[in-house]
């Protein structure tokens, strides 16, 4: 095998799954060798519920150059109507963002059911194409460095 010859930019991205969907669905498009980017990097969580901002900005501050958050479909979640905090929280974050500056083509918000193999698999590849399109995410480690040096 020859190493990475033509150099292209491998986007990392970081998935936070709920356990009882979205993994699931996740593992069947594995199992049913559907072919999906490898540059995703699975993250399990009880419930996207119970999903927090900061995870997702220390993902970026990891380096990661994108992020998926998906759960269950509204009324499936285990913890009554935990996904639609983690929705309003959502909007929240979107605000946030914008505010510092952070293109939110970067961050995706879906709904991927245990049967749902393909469409997680469709959404994987759709986010790293925009993903990649959009480059390496340097501007968001950058505003960390300022932050840095203000707040030292
Ligand atoms: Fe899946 Fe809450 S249990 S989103």
């Amino acid at each position: 095998m020859s190493m990475n010859m033509n150099m292209k930019f491998e986007p990392k991205i970081m998935a936070f799954v709920c356990q009882w969907c979205t993994y699931t669905g996740a593992d069947l498009a594995g199992t049913s060798r559907m072919q999906y980017s490898p540059y995703v990097k699975i993250i399990k969580l009880p419930c996207t519920g119970r999903i927090d901002v900061q995870f997702i900005v220390k993902a970026f501050e990891e380096g990661a150059d994108g992020v998926i958050v998906s759960g269950c479909h509204p009324g499936d979640c285990h913890y009554t109507s935990g996904n639609y905090y983690a929705r309003r929280r959502f909007e929240m974050f979107h605000e946030l963002m914008s505010f510092v500056g952070v293109d939110m083509r970067r961050i995706q918000f879906a709904w991927v059911s245990a049967a749902e193999g393909r469409k997680w698999a469709e959404l994987v590849n759709e986010v790293s194409k925009r993903v990649e399109e959009l480059g390496p995410f340097n501007v968001f480690h950058a505003l960390r460095e300022q932050a840095n040096e203000l707040n030292p």
